[in-house]
């Protein structure tokens, strides 16, 4: 364990900051601002995101003045650096000069100037003009004693994830030449034949702009293919340049949690360290499952390495139509839910509150109050007890399950012209998860084709795009004794989102042995029972599928509706198919399949209470809800230490008050 124990950056201990725009304000007030962030423990500041006018105010000019005395205060302060490449938000001369590069909608609206992140991802311009800035930011701060991390621009695909111009035009069909080769390939991969949609060369393919009716599916999932690689290449142009000037110092770029536009396995590979933004809202009671899948997904897109959370509200944010304040304690207690699930960062957005701009009424470390204030207290103190956590960096989480997410399978499922519009990504998984969660059983998410020694059960909530290698994969894991449970409408299409013909799923019939024969979805405020062979009833919505058995016994049978009788859930051997969609009740069949499986949760704890293990040394519990909650420990956590409260020793039942955490430590861990 301990060979894993490596900081992420030079910086020792959990890092505690927020994004820093100093060329909001008058300079007289960064000395205060570097004094305050000493004050509140503040080891990192993210610098420079939105900052490409005041580097760069005119074509020939460059004014790195401002920046060379922030960092030297920070640096006297003990503040580290994330320095950013600023690419985020090209200046106005810029665009004036080149009105070609702001992005252009599906409909033909070219997106005007006066926001933020307007540039087309394909624009040679822009890409120039990043790359230029990178490099001139680069040669002039690399190995400055301050600068601990690049930030790579900002939340790629943020606000603009495509853009129709005639450049991302030519710049997609490239991207096809490369995929097909030439017009045959692309007229056998996208299936037209179908509406006279031949092409006699790639020239006349154009980007999936507003047509009179549905769109040709396959091109629309090349499309999405290719708007995740054309942003990469940007990324990439500007990664290339720090690792010529500045190696030695990692790399990352801000992602957004669980996004669609970004196949973040893709991206993730070509980062030193993982870092993510995120926004539970505090509206939602139950917004803090969604934050666990969420940190989760950041923790397993580099094999389980600790990620830095880098961006997320202290209160309140400023986007959503109502935007509610987080409670007292509640930052605290999310912020240590994404420590708990491996980040060895807890950053903000922001630390000083803007007076103008689109962000003006969004909560800081630093509110518009001052330092009088419940925002600045909490800062001050919780970076305080941050410190208390410094053992916790570099640890790592083991799970024996994992749930596999493809972003391709994703992207089709989404098209239009479904059996269901009502099959969506996010809340097919969201149940499995809540299932998992609840019981308090760690979880990895992997893509198709990684190691899956390590996992007693593989969850496959959707995989509607199915490679044939991708089944194999799936195939070999089930016939070695793996727990496999795949969900509905799965198997259905191959990478160009063709019928796997001859009874769906095609590729993993062998392995589940069933069919099906026709596709049965719900409208909206259906539901179907569903009965288990021990009289248990559950409850399908959604979705259910007219499924037959070849070489698997039924498990649950529908009791209501057309499909009365009919297999809804089977299993052959370890392998297992909901041909429905079971919404909450999922649980009740992952029971079984964990139980055989004998996979252990971390600890069985009240409805509310999350428990998850870092290393083998620690254990976080964390109270979201709004009554105490006494949880039994086990004997080896008894005697442990609560790292926030090291004066207590929990024994053998140890209650959190509402929104209450303890981190506990034990003396010396097992080695795993
Ligand atoms: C993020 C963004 C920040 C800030 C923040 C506000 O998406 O990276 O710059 O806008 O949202 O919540």
């Amino acid at each position: 364990m301990s060979g894993e124990r490596q900081h992420l950056t030079r910086v020792p201990g959990l890092l505690y900051g927020g994004d820093y725009n100093p060329e909001q304000w008058p300079e007289e007030v960064w000395a205060e601002d570097a004094k305050l962030m000493r004050e509140a423990g503040v080891t990192m500041a993210t610098v420079g995101v939105f900052a490409w006018a005041r580097l760069q105010p005119g074509p020939e000019e460059w004014d790195f003045g401002w920046l060379d005395r922030l960092l030297e205060l920070l640096d006297a302060h003990g503040v580290a650096v994330d320095l950013a490449t600023a690419t985020a938000s090209p200046p106005a001369w810029l665009v004036r000069a080149h009105p070609e590069l702001l992005p252009v909608t599906a409909d033909g609206v070219r997106l005007e100037f006066g926001s933020r992140q307007h540039y087309c991802p394909s624009s040679p311009v822009y890409r120039a003009a990043a790359v230029r800035l990178t490099r001139a930011l680069a040669a002039r701060y690399a190995g400055h004693p301050a600068v601990a991390l690049w930030h790579v621009h900002n939340e790629y695909g943020d606000h603009v994830t495509e853009c129709f111009c005639p450049e991302s035009a030519a710049d997609f069909r490239r991207w096809l030449g490369r995929r097909y080769g030439d017009a045959d390939g692309l007229n056998a991969a996208w299936g037209t034949g179908f509406w006279s949609q031949h092409y006699r060369t790639l020239d006349e393919v154009e980007p999936p702009r507003t047509a009179p009716g549905p769109v040709n599916p396959t091109q629309l999932l090349d499309w999405r293919r290719f708007c995740s690689d054309a942003l990469l290449e940007c990324y990439r142009a500007e990664r290339a340049v720090l690792a010529e000037l500045a190696p030695g110092t990692p790399v990352t770029t801000n992602f957004m949690s669980m996004f669609k536009a970004l196949d973040y396995w893709k991206w993730a590979a070509e980062e030193d360290v993982v870092s993510d933004d995120a926004y539970p809202d505090p509206a939602d009671p139950q917004a803090y499952v969604g934050a666990a899948l969420n940190y989760d997904l950041m923790r397993s897109l580099k094999g389980g390495a600790p990620w830095l959370l880098l961006e997320q509200a202290p209160s309140a944010v400023s986007w959503r139509p109502v935007n509610v304040p987080k409670l007292p304690g509640l930052q605290r207690l999310w912020s240590l839910q994404a420590v708990s699930r491996g980040a060895d960062a807890v950053m903000y957005f922001q630390w000083r509150a803007s007076r103008a701009g689109a962000e003006k009424f969004h909560s800081a470390m630093l509110p518009h109050r001052g330092t009088d204030s419940r925002g600045w207290r909490e800062s001050v103190r919780f970076g305080a007890e941050l410190r208390q956590l410094a053992a916790v960096a570099g640890g790592r989480t083991r799970a024996e399950t994992a749930i596999v997410l493809d972003w391709d399978s994703w992207w089709a499922l989404e098209l239009d012209d479904r059996p269901s519009a009502r099959m969506r990504w996010p809340e097919l998984l969201r149940p499995w998860y809540a299932a998992l969660h609840r019981r308090s059983i760690a979880v990895d998410f992997v893509p198709p084709g990684a190691e899956l020694a390590q996992y007693r059960v593989v969850l496959a909530p959707n995989l509607y795009l199915l490679r044939q290698t991708t089944a194999d994969w799936l195939g070999a894991y089930a016939a070695t004794g793996g727990h496999l449970v795949c969900g509905p409408f799965s198997g259905v299409v191959d990478e160009h989102d063709h019928i796997h013909l001859g009874g769906y799923p095609a590729p993993l019939r062998e392995t589940l042995g069933v069919v099906v024969d026709e596709y049965w979805p719900l409208p909206e405020g259906a539901t179907t029972t569903v009965t288990l062979a021990d009289g248990r009833e559950l409850t399908a919505s959604r979705w259910t599928e007219w499924l037959e058995t070849i070489d698997a016994q039924p498990v649950a049978r529908y009791a209501s509706g057309p499909l009365t009788g009919l297999p809804a859930v089977t299993r052959r051997g370890t392998a297992w198919y909901l041909g429905c969609d079971l919404g909450p009740d999922t649980g009740a069949v992952l029971d079984t399949v964990l139980a055989e499986a004998r996979v252990r949760p971390v600890l069985d704890t009240p409805e509310g209470v999350e428990a998850t293990r870092r290393g083998p040394g620690h254990l976080f519990l964390l109270n979201h809800g709004d009554h105490p909650a006494e949880i039994d420990l086990p004997e080896e956590w008894a005697t442990a230490t609560d790292l926030l409260d090291p004066a207590r020793t929990p024994g053998p039942a140890l209650t959190l008050g509402p929104l209450g955490v303890a981190v506990l430590q034990r003396p010396t861990p097992p080695t795993e």
